[in-house]
């Protein structure tokens, strides 16, 4: 998934261009590669109201439920910032709603990236399927 991999990471760092984060400063970008191998991509939006924020993981992963996809393969996250970005509690849970172990990559403003994986954020996890 070299190819692959590297495309994911280039969408997730276009993606945070358009981040709206005026409060925190803090942009983030994601993308998402979906089994059908399609790709989604979202950004951070933050508001006055500051709870109503949504994370850029979540809004890439909304994009490809409005289109129909329900099987996440990948995401990638990017952020301009020299700290790898990590992604939050919250978002870790929703990607749990579309996988079990999808992989996780992730790139700061250095460049420098690696690949981790749902399992290994979100041990233990609890799923869709425990309520069938
Ligand atoms: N944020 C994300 O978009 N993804 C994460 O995984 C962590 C946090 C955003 C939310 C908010 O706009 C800003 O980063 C600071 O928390």
């Amino acid at each position: 998934m070299q190819d692959q991999s590297k495309k994911l990471l280039d969408k997730a760092v276009q993606a945070y261009e358009n981040a709206y984060a005026p409060y925190s400063k803090y942009k983030v970008g994601a993308a998402v590669l979906w089994d059908s191998g399609r790709m989604t991509t979202g950004s951070n939006v933050e508001n006055a109201s500051y709870g109503l924020t949504v994370c850029a993981e979540r809004n890439a992963i909304f994009q490809g439920t409005a289109l129909g996809e329900r099987k996440i393969r990948a995401i990638a996250i990017a952020v301009p910032d020299e700290h790898m970005p990590t992604p939050c509690g919250s978002c870790r849970q929703v990607l749990r709603e579309f996988s079990t172990d999808c992989a996780v990559l992730l790139i700061n403003g250095k460049g420098e990236n690696r690949q981790t994986s749902l399992q290994a954020l979100l041990p233990e996890s609890f799923g869709p399927e425990f309520l069938k």
